[in-house]
């Protein structure tokens, strides 16, 4: 995936031994299609070398402003203007203490000073001994660089290069990638509130065993991500899947319909809009055998007596702030044959705007789909691609609904 092809990015380091990792953060950019230009500071290269950060990068290291590369003698202008993000990996103490100040000893604090604010977004990735993260120094410091326009990516949360354990550690390499992007999309959901249901539910017939089906979530996963990229706040409501929570998504884990049901509480209330993925068991066994069942010899199979699930996406929709319109609700609709007509009786029969038609053996446990968005308009083709894709697309289409309906 190119996620960031087009994209050029300034990627600073400061002094930590989290620097080793600023090394997989720069092959993840190039991976994703950035440029990336590396700006060291002295301490930085005490912890790993500017040659190895150019080899990764394909590109001449800066280290000072004094570079005899520049005609003009001011990298920091040409760098910080050049750029569509700064992003410092390891950012230390010092060097947030240095932004709150304004300083610029060094080219990359003045660079950072020099960049254009409006247009040049700075992301810090903090790598630093726990008590130095919890010092009051520093929390006020991170606190007024934030207010300055900065974004703090966080830290993680463990064993520490000290020895020590605690929140401090530079986070992985991924989630800062994860967050820049995030940084750097557009926000058409920017104060919505998403709801979104995935994977398959798990109907219990006995302690060991229940009735379930293949899907695999990915579907769900990817529209909560986009939906986070796309500015909302997201709940995530999942089946049993192995699927890694998607940053700065809410999750709630459950089994069962019912317990899906049980999880939608507050989405009735609060959501803006709903995205009811998941493939919810139509049935479930009228009774859960306590214990295991047992094969009793020449008794046969048992039977299984199986009563009706409730219908969650036809419950939301039906719900008061979904029928005024404040809550804006999209099914998905898996088919094996006559998709379309299919898609348009479900939408119907669920009354929802917005049905997501797709066929679900060609779907189920794949990295690739395409979609059929039906609504009132019509019929939009989101032809195929990755899931990831495809998610990115389908929130697009509901912030042009949204934004059309406005
Ligand atoms: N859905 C739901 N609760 C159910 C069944 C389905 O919320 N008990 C939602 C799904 O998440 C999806 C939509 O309804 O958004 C359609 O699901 P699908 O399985 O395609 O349809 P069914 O309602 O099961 O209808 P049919 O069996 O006729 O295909």
């Amino acid at each position: 995936m190119h996620d960031l092809a087009g994209k050029h990015i300034l990627l600073g380091l400061t002094g930590g031994v989290a620097c080793y990792k600023a090394a997989e953060v720069c092959r993840l950019l190039t991976k994703a299609g950035a440029t990336v230009q590396v700006v060291m500071t002295e301490a930085a290269t005490q912890f790993i070398t500017p040659v190895t950060m150019q080899a990764l990068s394909g590109r001449p290291v800066y280290t000072t402003q004094w570079d005899a590369r520049e005609p003009s003698n001011m990298p920091h202008i040409h760098l910080a203007r050049e750029a569509d993000a700064v992003l410092i990996t390891p950012c230390s103490a010092d060097f947030v203490a240095q932004l709150v100040q304004g300083r610029a000893g060094e080219l990359l604090p003045l660079l950072c000073l020099a960049r254009p604010m409006e247009r040049v977004p700075l992301l810090l990735a903090p790598a630093m001994n726990r008590e130095m993260w919890a010092h009051p120094a520093t929390q006020r410091n991170l606190r007024q660089v934030q207010e300055d326009g900065a974004v703090i990516l966080g830290v993680g949360h463990g064993d520490q290069a000290c020895g020590e354990n605690g929140p401090g550690r530079m986070l992985e390499p991924d989630e800062i990638v994860e967050e820049l992007l995030c940084a750097l999309a557009p926000k058409p959901l920017a104060g919505q509130r998403v709801w979104v249901t995935a994977g398959p539910t798990f109907e219990a017939i006995d302690p060991v065993r229940g009735i379930t089906n293949r899907s695999s979530g990915k579907m769900g996963f990817a529209i909560a991500r986009a939906a986070r990229m796309a500015g909302a706040q997201v709940t995530l409501v999942a089946g049993p899947v192995a699927l890694p929570t998607p940053r700065g998504v809410q999750r709630i884990d459950v089994e069962s319909a019912k317990e899906m049901l049980a999880a939608l509480s507050g989405c009735a209330e609060d959501a803006t809009i709903f995205v009811a993925t998941a493939a919810v068991a139509d049935w479930t066994p009228a009774q859960v055998a306590q214990h295991k069942m047992k094969k009793q010899a020449g008794a046969g199979a048992p039977a299984l007596v199986l009563v009706e699930n409730p219908d969650l996406l036809a419950t939301i929709a039906r719900s008061e702030r979904a029928r005024s319109g404040a809550l804006y609700c999209v099914g998905f609709a898996a088919e094996s044959e006559n998709l379309l007509e299919h898609a348009r009786t479900k939408r119907e029969r669920k009354g929802v705007p917005l049905l997501v038609a797709n066929v679900g053996p060609a779907t189920f446990g794949r990295d690739d789909n395409a979609l059929l968005l039906l609504d009132d308009a019509g019929v939009t083709e989101l032809p195929h691609n990755s899931k990831t894709v495809l998610a990115t697309q389908l929130v697009e289409q509901i912030a042009l609904r949204l934004a059309q309906r406005a």
